[in-house]
């Protein structure tokens, strides 16, 4: 049996952000019609050592792709240098079940969460949107920047992260990277007070900026929380946007953002508009006026990985990227 193992090098190489932003696209309009089966991810806790890693299967059906991630966030690593976040993506042969591909996880989990953001940005945001902020400048906070700079012609970016080093690091690299001015500003609310889009990608427990420092017509891309205590969004926020999500399901059993401002009977089931992929579906309409605050809370869906990863399998078979291992 013959296995294709593709790097982290080799799946930045293989496809660009506007190409896993199209994919991405593409596996929401699924999960939401049904073509997709997708358990709710197993989360199995390390306490011991501050971690969590994630079992994450999909099929999907309409691309007939099948596949699973595993990823861990070991909280504790950014202490020693090591990413906090660390995955391998397993693809399988839809009509054989033969393994097909070992891809690195850890590039393709902020490649495929950027690219959420940016088919959220793309269908939400207003047309003429041209700043963004980015509070949480890590591994997220990078790809969260490219994605909206896909779909958006930004010219001006403004920084935030509770570690003035980080934010410092990130405005260097991505404004060398991107061409673009990248502020980095002393709070959260220098940040978002002048941004058409914000994105928050933080390891944050309590909100991340608060809702006075808004402004109308803002879109937010919320993509940091992903168990019931994380919350990076103040409940005001979620109660008065447009809430749109990746999946129903998968929000309600894992995000602190809906799941705390519901406890506190602020928001209910109803308080969700749509999932994304209801509106890349033409079911259900997305922002109306220029006015209005929409907000994209993602947790993260094994389609994007799946999806993903098969694009990068065939791009870097037709790029002649990779290498093949016999089992
Ligand atoms: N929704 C998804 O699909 C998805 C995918 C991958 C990661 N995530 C989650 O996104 C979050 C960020 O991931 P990462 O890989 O970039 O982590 P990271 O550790 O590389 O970066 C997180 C950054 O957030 C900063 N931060 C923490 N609290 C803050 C606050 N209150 N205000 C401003 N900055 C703050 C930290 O200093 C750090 O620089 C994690 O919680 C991760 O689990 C979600």
């Amino acid at each position: 049996m013959k296995l294709h193992v593709i790097s982290r090098d080799e799946v930045a190489a293989a496809v660009t952000m506007a190409q896993a932003i199209e994919t991405v696209k593409k596996a929401f309009g699924q999960l939401s019609k049904g073509k997709a089966s997708v358990p709710v991810r197993t989360q199995l806790g390390v306490p011991l050592h501050d971690g969590v890693t994630l079992f994450m299967p999909a099929y999907l059906e309409q691309t007939d792709e099948l596949g699973m991630k595993m990823v861990s966030v070991f909280s504790g690593n950014m202490a020693t240098g090591l990413p906090t976040i660390n995955a391998m993506v397993i693809l399988v042969d839809a009509q054989t079940g033969l393994p097909t591909a070992i891809i690195d996880g850890t590039y393709l989990t902020a490649l495929r969460t950027g690219a959420a953001s940016g088919v959220a940005t793309d269908l939400l945001a207003r047309k003429d949107a041209s700043t963004v902020a980015v509070l949480g400048t890590g591994a997220q906070g990078r790809t969260q920047l490219q994605a909206v700079c896909t779909v958006r012609p930004i010219d001006k970016v403004f920084v935030f992260d509770a570690r003035e080093a980080a934010a410092l690091a990130f405005e260097k690299e991505m404004a060398d990277s991107l061409g673009i001015d990248i502020e980095v500003t002393k709070n959260a609310a220098d940040a978002i007070r002048d941004a058409d889009v914000i994105c928050t990608a933080t390891t944050s427990s309590k909100p991340v900026f608060a809702h006075s420092d808004l402004s109308a017509g803002t879109h937010i891309n919320a993509i940091g929380s992903f168990t019931p205590t994380m919350q990076e969004l103040p409940p005001e926020t979620v109660e008065n946007a447009l809430l749109i999500v990746d999946s129903r399901e998968a929000v309600w059993a894992e995000s602190g953002d809906l799941i705390i401002p519901r406890r506190e009977g602020r928001i209910s089931d109803e308080s969700v508009h749509a999932e994304i992929g209801e509106i890349i579906n033409a079911e259900r309409p997305g922002r109306t006026d220029d006015d209005q605050i929409t907000l994209f809370k993602s947790v993260g869906n094994a389609v994007q990985d799946v999806s993903v990863g098969a694009r990068v399998l065939s791009e870097a078979i037709a790029k002649g990227l990779g290498t093949l291992v016999e089992l």
